[in-house]
């Protein structure tokens, strides 16, 4: 199993690109089954998560090819309607086909995505998003069973805020008879790509971006063209590489506006944050102050940010406390930053992380369990006197494409090793 060799204490300097949106390639992918015909996406990131989800459309009658970053998948009629267990546990974006299934053929197998290991996740939300559309659900063996011969738009009010909930729902009354009114919708960037890729193939939808959104059902819809978004979390974790590191880096092809929680939470760190339309630039800081941050859904500070910003913060002047609203179990990197010498006190959903600037973290083999704790484990190895091994580097693959690349062209002595 690969892992990550990182020899730390170097500082990263330079400029790097970043990827289009994991976040919001998937959704896009779901979306083209709303449509027969052949969907061309740009700036889809090379990632294992990617490739989990063309297995999945593929076992659904949708061909695929994908090269230079740029995907197009030719949608068929439907030659299943059933998204497998065995390719759903890999990647629970997966139940994001639900919404575009049921609308598209009327009747919709879905397996239950299963445990996770940031929280338990459950579906209930999604699920009633659909019924409230007038389908009628099943739980059998393991799978959703939903049917409606045609959904029925209506008003429904999200008791929570959820992305994939809102993208479910969003995605399924496009093609439903009447008027949908989506309340306490989520109102992620990713969200507006999809909606306005969804605009392009002929749905009619208003409102993304806040949270209500309207969305006027229509007969049929067409294949379309679109270039997914730039991958906030990306962009925000290789600032953060910079800045633990004490360099100056600039992420390129980002749209700042999605970053502007983190920004002020860096710039509340005294750290110099330069922007143009279309670039970010974290400046030179030998040492910084703590800072608290909750997470909560967008606009507010991502929980996607939150493993990176605490290995910041663990270099930081003073005292964080750093606090998990979104999901119930993201401290799981907690444990590994503190084989690095961190020094942090876990409790439920919130956790206290006085900085150590002065005697600074060290080398020590850790364990990736999840993708953005990955991402805090290679930050914090960065920064470490010595050379941290990350094992499980599996999870990194699926959300971050070639993050030792880039990271090398930035300066870092990182490597990957079997
Ligand atoms: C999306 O997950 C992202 N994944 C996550 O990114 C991200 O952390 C999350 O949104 C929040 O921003 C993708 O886009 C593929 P939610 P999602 O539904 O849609 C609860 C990453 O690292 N909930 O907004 O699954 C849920 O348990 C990943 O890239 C219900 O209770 O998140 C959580 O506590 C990880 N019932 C909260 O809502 C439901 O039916 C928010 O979850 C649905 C959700």
């Amino acid at each position: 199993m690969d892992k990550m060799v990182i020899k730390g204490g170097v500082e990263l300097n330079g400029s790097v690109r970043v990827s289009g949106a994991k976040n919001s390639a998937l959704k896009l992918m779901f979306a083209s089954l709303l449509a027969e015909g052949k969907h061309v996406f740009h700036n889809v990131p090379e990632l294992a998560d990617v490739e989990s989800a063309r297995k999945l459309l593929q076992s659904l009658g949708c061909e695929s090819e994908f090269s230079q970053n740029t995907l197009i998948i030719n949608s068929k009629s439907l030659a299943s309607n059933k998204a497998d267990y065995e390719l759903v546990r890999k990647m629970r974006a997966s139940i994001l086909c639900l919404g575009p299934l049921l609308a598209k053929t009327g009747d919709a197998i879905v397996s239950l995505p299963g445990g996770c290991a940031i929280g338990t996740r459950p579906i209930d939300l999604h699920l009633e998003a659909m019924k409230a559309m007038g389908a009628e659900i099943e739980l059998k063996e393991g799978y959703v069973h939903a049917k409606a011969k045609k959904l029925k738009g209506t008003t429904f009010l999200f008791e929570k805020v959820t992305v994939g909930g809102t993208e479910n729902m969003m995605m399924a009354a496009t093609l439903a008879e009447g008027a949908t009114i989506l309340e306490n919708a989520a109102k992620e960037p990713e969200i507006v790509d999809l909606a306005n890729y969804l605009i392009k193939m002929g749905a009619k939808i208003t409102g993304h971006g806040t949270s209500v959104i309207h969305i006027e059902g229509v007969d049929k819809l067409k294949p379309a063209e679109h270039t997914i978004c730039p991958d906030r979390i990306e962009a925000g974790t290789l600032l953060i590489a910079g800045a633990i590191t004490g360099g100056e880096v600039t992420v390129t092809h980002v749209e700042p506006l999605y970053l502007e929680a983190f920004l002020s939470k860096l710039r509340e760190a005294h750290f110099k944050i330069e922007t143009t339309s279309n670039t970010i630039t974290i400046k030179k800081l030998k040492s910084w102050k703590s800072v608290d941050i909750t997470t909560a859904p967008h606009p507010l500070f991502a929980t996607d940010l939150q493993a990176q910003f605490m290995a910041l913060m663990t270099l930081a002047h003073g005292t964080s406390v750093i606090a998990e609203t979104v999901f119930e179990n993201r401290f799981m990197h907690v444990t590994e930053l503190m084989r690095l010498g961190a020094d942090i006190t876990p409790k439920t959903q919130v956790a206290v992380v006085r900085g150590i600037p002065e005697k600074g973290l060290t080398a020590a083999p850790v364990m990736a369990t999840d993708l953005r704790a990955s991402a805090s484990l290679v930050l914090a190895g960065l920064a470490a006197r010595g050379e941290t091994v990350v094992n499980r580097i599996y999870h990194l693959d699926r959300g971050y494409e070639r993050m030792e690349e880039k990271l090398s062209s930035l300066g870092a002595q990182i490597r990957r090793a079997d």
